[in-house]
């Protein structure tokens, strides 16, 4: 059984924050990944989809306010088991939104959102687990409602993290096997649109996964087709 990641997480909050946005601004070292985000909210930004984007496994909420600067139009909240990392999301944010949430249960209404995000935070479930989870992202998504996955790539084996972020705590991620993620979003009813696998950038040590898919009609259901 793996440690529950919350506790983790509640420990390294302010290092990782500070790491990734204090010490240097990982995001902005990172044109690739910005592009990924800046598609994903533009597809719901006017398009017809409540204007509602989740950022699911927010942390800081880092690329919550990314988002929130590049769509105006769209409300993007934040999310994350880990009460440490809301409230290091909220001192740093106190203009956005964030609440309690996990993949598990996103803590939204059904069909409210026009886009979620998983950005590096499906790594953290175990991959049986998985499509589970993504019935859950499906449901909270409305149809046609967009949906963007980031991680680190492998054959879904997990890696126990060495002195993650400076601190002796024990946190497992899954590198996921992205082939897999596929055959689990369209079983629960996503059509994928796009899926990239790339060769590490220092100091990443992995290739890394992105994948964007939309909420379809999930097979054998009589769920609405896609807008
Ligand atoms: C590597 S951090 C990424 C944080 C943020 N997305 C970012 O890019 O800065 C992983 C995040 O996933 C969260 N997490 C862990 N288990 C989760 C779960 N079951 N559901 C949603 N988020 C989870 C952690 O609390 C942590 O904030």
């Amino acid at each position: 059984m793996d440690a529950d990641p919350r506790a983790a997480y509640d420990a390294v909050a302010a290092d990782y924050a500070r790491l990734l946005m204090d010490d240097s601004d990982e995001l902005a070292a990172k044109p690739a990944d910005r592009a990924w985000l800046d598609a994903f909210v533009a597809r719901v930004d006017g398009a017809g989809l409540p204007p509602r984007v989740l950022d699911l496994g927010c942390g800081p909420g880092r690329v919550t306010a990314y988002l929130a600067l590049r769509a105006p139009g769209v409300e993007v909240v934040g999310c994350d088991p880990s009460t440490g990392m809301l409230a290091e999301a909220r001192r740093r944010f106190p203009g956005l939104a964030f609440a309690v949430g996990s993949w598990s249960s996103p803590g939204v209404t059904a069909g409210s959102l026009g886009g979620l995000l998983g950005w590096y935070s499906l790594i953290h479930t175990p991959p049986a687990e998985r499509p589970a989870a993504l019935v859950s992202a499906y449901d909270a998504l409305a149809p046609g409602g967009w949906l963007l996955l980031a991680f680190q790539t492998g054959a879904d084996e997990g890696v126990e993290l060495q002195r993650p972020y400076g601190h002796d705590v024990a946190l497992v991620a899954y590198r996921l096997d992205l082939d897999a993620v596929v055959r689990d979003l369209e079983a629960a009813g996503f059509a994928v649109v796009e899926r990239v696998r790339r060769d590490p950038v220092a100091p990443e040590r992995t290739p890394q996964g992105y994948v964007l898919a939309q909420r379809g009609r999930r097979p054998g259901s009589t769920d609405v087709h896609l807008p």
